[in-house]
């Protein structure tokens, strides 16, 4: 029998963290949301109101439903809160970096026994865990974008990851009503190995002029039946977490059919980071989004 995960902290409050944080607070489970901030935290919880305001007016889910997931959520005033968690997700920026600096800062605070996943969407689940006091008790679980909707939890198991963790983080998404597939633990793991580099020569079609931002989202919504274009897709993920699974692609593997393309990375300069800036290669700030190029 796998253990039981009671009370889920969640560290980083931006798109991932907070679409986390409504699934696992609809399951039925504490959550409490960290992030550099308690005000960012705050806001993500917000965030997630109205998540479900929307579920509620299409009557995914009832009022009762809503409010009891509200009453399971609450927004960490210190990393201190963090520790009576059994489960710790981090969902903070794709950086080794800031990654490794979350870990330094929120291993000391977790119970012994607590497990600490990251929902890193590329860097190695091994070297990460090698940053943490305990790399037994340490996991990928790669939830998918935007999480409320999309079925699928990739699992990362480290060279030292142990059958009880994996088996409680196995049982744990089984109970969040996603599907659960197991990836070994190599650059972006299945989905993003697939995905990314797609969207990476998507964005070299629109570089070297091949089609406009329109027309390569239409060919490939209609000529391959992909329900939405790569380059809004590309928006939707975030221009700086798409650059940095190119990145650990392009470092990990060593091969040139990774290399991010410069387009990708000017854009990311720009700060045009897609959707949650509001400009990407669409511009959001009117009634309807306008490509950028
Ligand atoms: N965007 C996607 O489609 C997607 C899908 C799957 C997985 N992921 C992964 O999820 C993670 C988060 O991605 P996102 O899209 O939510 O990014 P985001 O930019 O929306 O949010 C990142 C959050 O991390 C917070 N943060 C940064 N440093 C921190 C620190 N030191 N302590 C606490 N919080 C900190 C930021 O304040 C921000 O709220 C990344 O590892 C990413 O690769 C992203």
């Amino acid at each position: 029998m796998a253990e039981a995960l009671n009370k889920i902290g969640i560290v980083g409050a931006g798109q991932m963290g907070t679409g986390i944080a409504h699934v696992v607070a609809l399951a039925g489970y504490d959550v409490t949301l960290y992030d550099v901030s308690p005000e960012r935290a705050i806001k993500g919880l917000e965030r997630v109101s109205r998540t479900l305001d929307r579920q509620l007016a299409s009557s995914k889910i009832t009022a009762e439903d809503k409010a009891a997931a509200l009453s399971r959520l609450s927004a960490a005033g210190s990393v201190g809160d963090l520790a009576d968690m059994d489960l710790v997700i981090e969902a903070a920026t794709e950086d080794e970096t800031v990654k490794r600096k979350i870990y330094a800062t929120v291993c000391p605070v977790l119970k012994a026994e607590a497990i600490l996943a990251t929902n890193t969407s590329s860097i190695s689940i091994t070297r990460l865990a090698s940053a943490t006091d305990r790399p037994e008790r340490f996991i990928g679980i790669h939830f998918m974008n935007p999480v409320p909707v999309m079925k699928l939890v990739e699992l990362v198991r480290g060279i030292a990851t142990g059958d009880a963790t994996f088996l409680a983080s196995k049982a744990f998404v089984a109970t969040l009503d996603k599907t659960t597939t197991v990836s070994e633990d190599f650059p972006a793991f299945i989905v993003n190995r697939i995905l990314l580099p797609m969207i990476n020569e998507a964005i070299y079609t629109l570089y070297e002029g091949v089609g406009s931002v329109e027309s390569i989202d239409t060919a490939m919504k209609l000529g391959a039946n992909h329900p939405m274009g790569p380059l809004q897709l590309a928006d939707f993920i975030g221009l700086d977490t798409c650059l940095s699974i190119m990145q650990v692609l392009h470092d990990g593997l060593a091969d040139s059919k990774y290399r991010p393309c410069p387009l990708l990375v000017k854009y990311v300069e720009a700060g045009w980071l897609g959707r949650k800036t509001n400009r990407g290669f669409y511009d959001y700030r009117g009634e309807v989004p306008v490509p950028t190029r």
